[in-house]
């Protein structure tokens, strides 16, 4: 089955607070990636606020058909924000104040106590509970351990490898196949684990397609290659291009 794709919109609050405007708004957007047929919408409610800000989490809470998931620290500033607006599901993601972006995964080995109990939470309130981790054995058994019912393996390393690997030989192409073969056991281990098995950051149109051939990974969710693309063809086709990017392949 093909996974899902969830479409990250932070981007689209980005332009936005550049300005402190009100356009582009970032519900017409999820509106328009639901008509594109995403199966949902993810956004991060970062510390910062540098993009979406908390008013957003509770419109699109709103007005989101679909799937809500929010992306955010396992702190309890963000927890509370969570237990109020109730979205779907909530990833917990690492958070370092000057990053540019996520810096790959969660490290809840490290992070037992406070991830478990922040798992427990959001389980008690119905939330599906979700960790960005490494495809790293040990992180997918400590996630397993305090009881997320998600994991989502962090695909940067990965995306990295590939880039200008088109045609690449030798050492760049090992690499991708050592970046493919670490997802692939990683989600097969997850699922042992029960776990479902989500996967993102960094991912394109032009390298979805080996991760997507994972029949354990069920859901996409990816941001910045959409949202950079939709500048020249629009949201809806560049979600409608994402999602058969996914579908092809799926095989
Ligand atoms: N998944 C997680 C946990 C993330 O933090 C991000 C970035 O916010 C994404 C997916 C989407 O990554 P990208 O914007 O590179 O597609």
């Amino acid at each position: 089955m093909t996974a899902r794709l969830n479409v990250n919109i932070d981007h689209v609050a980005t332009v936005r607070q550049a300005r402190r405007a009100p356009e582009p708004s970032v519900v017409a957007a999820a509106m328009l990636c639901e008509q594109a047929g995403a199966d949902g919408i993810t956004i991060h409610l970062r510390g910062d606020r540098r993009h979406i800000q908390d008013a957003d989490v509770k419109t699109l809470r709103e007005t989101t058909t679909t799937y809500l998931n929010l992306e955010m620290a396992a702190t309890e500033e963000m927890l509370k924000v969570a237990l109020e607006t109730r979205p779907d599901a909530v990833t917990l993601v690492p958070e370092n104040a000057n990053e540019i972006t996520t810096e790959g995964g969660l490290n809840v080995l490290a992070n037992v106590a406070i991830v478990r109990a922040t798992v427990n939470r959001l389980r008690q309130a119905g939330i599906l509970a979700s960790v960005f981790i490494d495809p790293d054995p040990k992180q997918i058994e400590a996630a397993h351990e305090v009881s997320a019912q998600q994991i989502e393996l962090c695909t940067g390393a990965y995306a990295e490898s590939t880039l200008g690997a088109r045609g690449m030989h030798g050492e760049g192409a090992l690499r991708v196949g050592q970046e493919l073969r670490r997802l692939r056991e990683g989600a097969a281990l997850a699922t042992q684990y029960g776990l479902l098995v989500a996967a993102g950051h960094g991912l394109t149109y032009r390298n979805v397609g080996a991760v997507a051939a994972f029949s354990e990974i069920t859901e996409f969710n990816i941001g910045h290659n959409i949202v950079a693309y939709s500048i020249f063809v629009g949201l809806e086709r560049a979600v409608r291009e994402m999602r058969e990017a996914i579908r092809l392949g799926s095989g």
